[in-house]
Order: C-alpha cells, then sequence, then structure tokens
C-alpha cells in the first residue's frame, strides 16, 4: 500500500491549533449561531423563551447543555421552509433525504454555506491523502442526495479533477476507474463490494488498479470491512461522516496516517454525547447519542440537533480537533432480541471473520410463535457453493453469533450472488415481524 501522508504545511492553520484557540473561536461562533437562530427562526425563539433560555445567556461552551434540542420531526413539522434563517432568495442549494415515511427533511444553503462545505470536504480529502492534481471518481448519488454534490464540490475546491460518476451502472465503474486511473475513490463501502466483484468477474486484478485510498461513508462499517477491501485493492479506506441536516458529508473524517476513528471538524460544528434516554451530557470518552449544534451555518442553522447516532469522543491525536469513534450504529437501527442489543455492524463483524462466506448479508426479523427471531442470509464463496460446505459455514457463522454476539440467530448460506446487493446505502435489516 503507498504511503499517504499529508504535508503540516497543506493543513488548515486551525486543524492543528491548541484546544484553547479552538474553544475560543467555538464559543465566539457558537454565540452567533444561537443568535442567528433565536432572531430568525421562530420555531427556536420558542423553543427558547419556553425553556427560559436566551443566546445572551451563554458564556461558556457548557451553558450549550441548557437549551433544547432538535430533532428530525421539528424538519418536517416545518416541512419545507420553515427552519430556514435567510429569505428564500438567498438559498442558492436544495437537498432533501428521502426517509422512510412522510415528507421528505429538505435542507437549504446560502452560497457562503456552499463556500465552508467545499472547505470542508477538501480537508476531509486532504486527510484521507487525496492531494491537488489527483483524480477522484465519485461514485456517490447524484441528485438530492447530499453524497454526491457535497463531495464533488469539494474535489473541485482542493484542485483535484473530478469524475462524476454517481451510483449504479457498476460495469462502467469499472471501465472508467480503469480508463481514467484515478488515484481515489468515493463511494459507500457496501456499493465498492460491487465494484469489487465487477473487477473480478471481469477477471481484472482489483490490486493492479490505480486507486490509492477510498473514502467511504453515508452507512455503518467496520474494521472488518476495511480490512477486507483495504486488502481487495491493496489501497487505503478512510471513513467520511457527516448527515444532510447538518451539512452533508464532510462533518468528520479520519486521517490515512492514523486511522484511528473520524477528527470532527470543530471550528464548523459543536459536538456532544448525550445519554439517549435522559438526553443528559455525557463526559468524553462515553458512549451515547451524538448532537451537534452548528456554529457557521447561514441557511439552516441546527441547535443541538440529535442525530441518533451512536459514538463516543476521544481526543484528538493526527489533528488537534476532537476524534468520534466508528460509528456503532443509528439507534433506529439496534435490534432487541430476547432482551439482547444487537447491531447490524456486529453481524458484519462476524460474517467477515467467517471461512467461505462472501461479504453480503442482510438480517431478517420475523415471529416464531411468539417470539422475535432473526435470520442472517449470507451466501457462499464460489469456492465453498457445495450444499454440505454451505451447512457447515452457517452452523459455524450461527455458533460463533451466538458464542461473541450473545444471540441465537437462524444463518442461511444461500448460493454465491443470490444476497441483494447495496445500491448506495446497503439495506441492513429487513423487518418482516406483523405491524402493530
Ligand atoms: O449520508 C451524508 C454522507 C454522504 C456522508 C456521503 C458520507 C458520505 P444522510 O443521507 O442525511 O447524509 O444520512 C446521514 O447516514 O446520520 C448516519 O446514520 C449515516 N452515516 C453517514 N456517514 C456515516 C459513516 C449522508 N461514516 C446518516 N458511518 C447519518 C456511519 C454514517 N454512518
Amino acid at each position: 500500500m503507498k504511503t499517504l501522508t499529508p504535508a503540516k504545511a497543506d493543513l488548515d492553520p486551525i486543524e492543528i491549533a491548541s484546544r484553547d484557540e479552538i474553544a475560543g473561536l467555538q464559543l465566539q461562533r457558537l454565540q452567533w449561531s444561537l443568535r442567528h437562530a433565536y432572531d430568525n427562526v421562530p420555531m427556536y425563539k420558542q423553543r427558547f423563551d419556553a425553556a427560559g433560555v436566551h443566546p445572551s445567556d451563554l458564556k461558556s461552551l457548557s451553558d450549550l447543555a441548557n437549551f433544547p434540542f432538535t430533532t428530525k420531526n421539528d424538519l418536517r413539522d416545518n416541512y419545507p421552509f420553515g427552519l430556514f434563517a435567510v429569505p428564500r432568495d438567498q438559498i442558492i442549494r436544495l437537498h432533501a433525504s428521502s426517509g422512510t415515511t412522510g415528507k421528505p427533511t429538505v435542507v437549504g444553503y446560502t452560497a457562503q454555506d456552499i463556500s465552508n462545505w467545499a472547505d470542508l470536504v477538501a480537508r476531509s480529502l486532504r486527510a484521507s491523502g487525496v492531494k491537488r492534481g489527483d483524480m477522484v471518481h465519485n461514485a456517490y448519488g447524484y441528485g438530492l442526495f447530499t453524497g454526491g454534490l457535497g463531495a464533488h464540490y469539494g474535489i473541485e475546491r482542493l484542485g483535484a479533477t473530478v469524475v462524476p460518476m454517481s451510483g449504479g451502472q457498476t460495469e462502467k465503474q469499472v471501465s472508467l476507474i480503469e480508463d481514467f486511473r484515478p488515484q481515489a475513490i468515493m463511494v459507500t463501502p457496501s456499493y465498492m463490494l460491487n465494484i469489487l466483484e465487477e473487477y473480478l468477474r471481469q477477471g481484472l486484478d482489483p490490486r493492479a488498479s490505480s486507486l490509492d485510498t477510498a473514502i467511504f461513508g453515508a452507512e455503518p462499517w467496520t474494521n472488518a470491512m476495511r480490512a477486507e477491501i483495504e486488502d481487495a485493492f491493496d489501497m487505503h479506506a478512510v471513513d467520511i461522516y457527516g448527515l444532510s441536516e447538518i451539512m452533508g458529508p464532510g462533518v468528520a473524517n479520519e486521517c490515512v496516517e492514523t486511522k484511528d476513528g473520524l477528527h470532527i471538524w470543530e471550528d464548523h460544528f459543536f459536538p456532544e454525547i448525550i445519554d439517549p434516554v435522559s438526553g443528559d451530557p455525557v463526559a468524553d470518552g462515553q458512549t451515547g447519542e451524538l448532537v451537534f449544534t452548528t456554529l457557521t451555518k447561514e441557511g439552516l442553522p441546527m441547535i443541538r440537533y440529535r442525530t441518533r447516532d451512536l459514538t463516543r469522543l476521544l481526543p484528538g491525536t493526527a489533528r488537534s480537533m476532537r476524534r468520534m469513534e466508528k460509528i456503532t450504529g443509528r439507534s433506529d437501527d439496534m435490534i432487541i432480541l430476547r432482551g439482547v442489543n444487537v447491531f447490524p455492524t456486529q453481524i458484519e463483524e462476524q460474517v467477515l471473520a467467517a471461512n467461505g462466506i462472501a461479504p453480503y448479508f442482510q438480517i431478517e426479523l420475523f415471529k416464531s410463535g411468539h417470539m422475535d427471531a432473526m435470520r442472517i442470509n449470507v451466501e457462499a464463496t464460489p469456492d465453498a457453493a457445495p450444499e454440505d460446505a454451505r451447512t457447515a459455514a452457517a452452523h459455524a457463522l450461527a455458533v460463533r453469533i451466538k458464542g461473541i454476539v450473545g444471540v441465537s440467530a437462524e444463518v442461511i448460506v444461500h448460493l454465491p450472488g443470490t444476497v441483494e446487493r447495496s445500491q448506495g446505502k446497503a439495506r441492513r435489516v429487513v423487518d418482516n415481524r406483523p405491524k402493530g
């Protein structure tokens, strides 16, 4: 694997500033952001007034804990533009996330917001080992999803060449990578597995590809998946995090030289971890729900937005800004099976560690009598397709999952090529339990 260490001289000075300097900037920006939200968004004014807090009460960063939370429902209730803090004609871009039910969540950006976003994606790319003049194959979906365009503007801002491929058309993805020879790819890790499969189908050697680094995000993925893909392509894989309500991709990114969790770009976003039940902030190092307050967003300021993503905050390493550990999962995706909490990432780790099983899986929930039950659908690698080999692999994986994750799950090892492939964000859980 090629060594990729970003030059210190190329970093934004704030990335390696002292903690005091970062905290000072955060306090000043937080005071601005609270005032901006309070003065321009009726919902924030009502909420702050009802809670008996005013932006001028924020004297230190810890005072933020006195302010009320914002949730996805608040965006839905104010659909489409009710939380915008500037007149509609100052919004130069809209994005939306589809959501599973009802109306989409709509977000809007001023020209300054779009520029800050491009800067932060450029910073994320640099942390991932991408340099000015490199070429980046962008396979995040273009359109209302923030992935494609968010990455696109950042690649251009860095001064790299963008290949705006978007998602889908896997055969074409491979031929463009082979013909254009990009140094980097931006894509969901689950879709990268499709690209890998297509490489093998065409008889090409993925380790001989031009790719030095991959910037994976938009869905949870494990270090086991990192090892699998890094080895298959002989390249680095780093984690990029973001969500449309806060900005899009580039809220936090891992550094390629350490790969030890994602540095949160704390000059633009203030992170907190809370106990998801009580809502109380917990200390750095403890796991809980990630909450963000935007520090510079003009179009759609978000005050204490509950992401539902579970992680913990760790001190800075390669950068002074704090890290968040790789996301375990969303509280919405947590499966509670006979009293045991299970995240799809825990199943991913075991699937990837198993012999004779390909790295694709889907978890199915169903009722067995009155009890909830879990079935894990995986498929055999081509060399382990005979029925007796599949039965043995299924048994071994079920034993592993029982022993390590602590749940009894039925495992079915299907024939190669039968488990649903991801087209972007993977659908890890299919809930077939009767509703209501
Ligand atoms: O997925 C933005 C994005 C695009 C991030 C491309 C990275 C790369 P949404 O569609 O609003 O935005 O979904 C946000 O996706 O709350 C997490 O649950 C999940 N997610 C995003 N990045 C990661 C990651 C984009 N690196 C939701 N690890 C978030 C785990 C992630 N989960």
